[in-house]
């Protein structure tokens, strides 16, 4: 990685805002942290701030709250989780700047942590706005940027903030860069990208990039739905995102123009609803009735995705290929999550809900890496730059 990073800055004493991904998983009704891998993640940086004696400011977003104070989305668990792993207290402030915040920040000691409130509170912070990027800024005097899993999205805490402070990497963002760098060096070919997930437009340009890069395209999840239609298949209600079926048309036949094998489910488990304790059948993808929508891969797919899976050297898999938050629907991401533990091949797993899975079923040690970040490593592994790295101080020579 060509940037500074937070060990070639001084920070002994220094106020040091730390954006982080703290956006962890919460059970529905509890509201409890089901996996806390993206706290523990950040945790090199955190303490390495902690021994130099900085004044640590930690910032990072919970969920989309999209702009408005959502009481769910609060950062209490998140500070209360961290302060159990640091053995130290970690307080949360009411908001993320303003008089109070800073009054907070005046008190800290050295080796102090201190968390802001949920940034995506302020509408501000995804809009990128300038003059909050700026009041965020005058809370400290150096800037780093260990949200991996949030660099590709040019927002305020992210990309803004760091125009007005010497802005570095932090440790987590330094290992994910290098690590999937390598990887895109020199990836053994076959190369697969194994895509799920339910939205098509946020990847699409990325898919349409990533075929430069990779042999086959195997495409499960809720996103396939879209693909089905563009192939003229009915999907009766599944989730689609209407104007979609275009490009997925057309992603179709960038791969067949660029001996890319893009390969679909051809058979889906399909539900009359969207609850545990549905009705649930395999049906082929010729077949799929108009009151029922697709929530998983059937099982001619999982045995077709093995087959191609199992002949490649590289595959990086972002996205599940179902509904598996109900066990009923999580047969296929199950099946690919043990498949790609069983191979020798490198395997990258890109994080938020695949990563979840993956850490669930306690795999993580049979993968070759597993990513904090979903969007942002298939974005980095399309070859295209995250703005939040690209806007940190360049390492000269
Ligand atoms: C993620 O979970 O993918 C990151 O935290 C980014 O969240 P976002 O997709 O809501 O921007
Ligand atoms: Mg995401």
């Amino acid at each position: 990685m060509n940037k500074l990073t937070v060990k070639d800055v001084e920070v002994g004493g220094k106020r040091v805002l730390v954006r982080v991904d703290f956006n962890v998983p919460l059970d529905e009704a509890t509201g409890a942290i089901t996996d806390d891998s993206r706290i523990r993640a950040t945790l090199p940086t955190i303490n390495y701030l902690i021994d130099r004696k900085a004044r640590v400011i930690l910032c990072s977003h919970l969920g989309r709250p999209k702009g408005k104070v959502v009481e769910k989305l609060r950062l209490a668990p998140v500070a209360q989780r961290l302060s159990q792993i640091l053995g130290q207290k970690v307080e949360v402030t009411p908001d993320c700047i303003g008089p109070e915040v800073e009054k907070a920040i005046e008190k800290l000691k050295p080796s102090d942590v201190l968390l802001l409130e949920n940034i995506r509170f302020h509408p501000e912070e995804e809009a990128n706005d300038a003059s909050f990027a700026q009041a965020l800024a005058r809370l400290a005097n150096v800037y780093v940027n260990d949200a991996f899993g949030a660099s590709h999205r040019a927002h305020a805490s992210i990309v803004g903030v760091a125009k007005y402070l010497p802005a570095v990497a932090g440790l987590l963002v330094e290992k994910e860069i290098n690590i999937l760098e390598g990887i895109l060096a020199h990836p053994a070919h076959p190369f697969a990208e194994l895509a799920g997930g339910a939205k098509v437009s946020d990847k699409i340009s990325i898919l349409e990039n990533i075929m430069d890069k990779v042999d086959c395209l195997l495409i499960g999840g809720g996103m396939a739905a879209t693909f089905l239609k563009a192939k003229s298949y009915e999907v009766g209600l599944s989730l689609m995102e209407d104007d979609k079926p275009d490009f997925a048309a057309k992603l179709i036949r960038d791969a067949a123009q660029r001996g890319v094998r893009l390969m679909l489910p051809v058979d889906v488990v399909v539900a009359n609803k969207l609850s545990a304790g549905a009705e649930v059948k395999v049906v082929s993808v010729k077949s799929i009735p108009p009151d029922w929508r697709i929530v998983d891969i059937g099982p001619r797919t999982i045995s077709n995705f093995s087959k191609e899976l199992q002949r490649c050297k590289t595959i990086f898999w972002n996205g599940p290929m179902g509904m598996y938050e109900i066990p009923q629907f999580a047969q296929g991401t199950q099946a690919m999550a043990r498949l790609l533990a069983g191979l020798e091949a490198t395997t990258i797993i890109g994080g938020g809900s695949t990563a979840e899975v993956v850490t669930e079923m306690k795999l993580v040690d049979r993968m070759t890496f597993v990513s904090t970040g979903g969007g942002a490593s298939l974005r980095f592994l399309s070859g295209e730059t995250l703005p939040g790295v690209e806007v940190l101080l360049d390492r000269k020579g």
